[in-house]
């Protein structure tokens, strides 16, 4: 193991295969499904066009949920509407559109944030740390649809880190920590915890934004009152405090280390896609990041544009301890003056000289 992961457990991540049953019943439809290790598959011989039959679409949700994200192989040429039909089967059947839009957009569609390493396609530079999309909702999406209109010859893909195998690696000590933390979003006060449990397929999983946090509360512990009873109760303010500059960037570089670590540790991969490639994350299941290629530019790597469609999820990822799923990050710190309290922008920066950006 490398040094920055000496402080992981030496433990073999757990993401389950996908499940035969529901394999069968995909397959039934005349798709084949194929496995990608260790974590995702891909679905061959889908025309997205044509709405999945609801049980096809269930069952891919659910193993979307366990193993992060699925590829609609060879869907090359689909036009922005038919994009955006395709991701109203997930989440709460609608599109959650926050962002703006590129003028380069395929039919100026307000659904479609299109990306590019070539400023006159489309967004320059997006996601270049790890991150789940729409933090700064209080619903944050429940699923993100990334469209390969053109994959980019010299290579430029997405890095993907399963949140529910990153904290089983976590020691217990970290494990009982970190589901007493809450982070504050930098931009609009909206609060996540920093564990959640994912609503489809049960697991506790880690979730942080590094480059849009701007405070992190921590529920402080009572001795012989277990994680799960302390979630349950409303914590008073004294119970209350925030993270100082070196706990949190304690926290901010073991939450990098540990989804950096996910490659050797077996719960990342790096997806390199083709022209036509439908990838649809579980945005609660799954950090993800733009590979560094992804963003050299066209005359290095060849023209990349990628549409990104975001899901409404039917629940809001709203935190314990009686918090406050919003909170004022423009007023003055509420709490402790040593605590970091930071709004706007990136929020609190936990490592100098890289690239931060949404
Ligand atoms: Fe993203």
């Amino acid at each position: 193991m490398g040094q920055a992961l000496e402080k992981f457990r030496d433990t073999t991540p757990n993401i389950p295969s996908l499940d035969p049953e529901r394999v069968a019943l995909i397959e039934s439809e005349g798709l084949e499904v194929k496995q990608l290790e260790p974590l995702g598959f891909e679905v061959y011989g889908a025309d997205v066009r044509k709405k999945l039959p609801e049980p096809v679409i269930e069952a891919l949700s659910v193993e979307m949920a366990n193993r992060g994200f699925l590829v609609f192989k060879q869907q090359t040429d689909l036009s922005s509407s038919e994009l955006v039909k395709a991701s109203e089967w997930w989440g709460a059947r609608e599109v959650h559109s926050t962002h703006g839009v590129h003028p380069a957009t395929p039919d100026m569609n307000r659904h479609i944030f299109r990306c590019s390493n070539d400023g006159q396609q489309g967004i320059l530079g997006v996601g270049p740390q790890w991150h789940n999309d729409g933090s700064f909702e209080a619903a944050t999406f429940s699923h993100s649809a990334y469209y390969m209109a053109r994959a980019p010859e010299g290579g430029g893909g997405t890095h993907f880190a399963h949140q529910g195998a990153a904290f089983d690696v976590l020691p217990k000590e970290k494990q009982e920590y970190w589901q007493r933390l809450v982070s504050v979003n930098a931009t609009t006060g909206v609060t996540h915890p920093l564990v959640h449990t994912h609503p489809i397929s049960g697991r506790k999983s880690v979730w942080l934004h590094l480059g849009m946090t701007g405070a992190v509360i921590e529920r402080l512990p009572e001795d012989g009152v277990p994680i799960e009873e302390l979630q349950k109760q409303d914590a008073t303010r004294n119970q209350l405090r925030l993270l100082t500059p070196d706990e949190m960037r304690e926290l901010f570089n073991d939450y990098n280390d540990l989804l950096n670590g996910s490659f050797e540790m077996g719960f990342g991969i790096r997806y390199e896609y083709n022209t036509g490639d439908l990838l649809f994350i579980d945005n609660w299941a799954l950090a993800h990041r733009a590979s560094p290629e992804a963003h050299k530019p066209p005359h290095l790597q060849g023209l990349r544009i990628m549409d990104r469609v975001t899901i409404k999820s039917p629940r809001n990822l709203a935190p314990h301890f009686g918090i406050p799923q919003h909170m004022q990050i423009y007023s003055p710190n509420p709490f402790n003056q040593d605590g970091v309290w930071q709004f706007g922008g990136i929020g609190f920066r936990w490592k100098e000289g890289i690239p931060m950006q949404n």
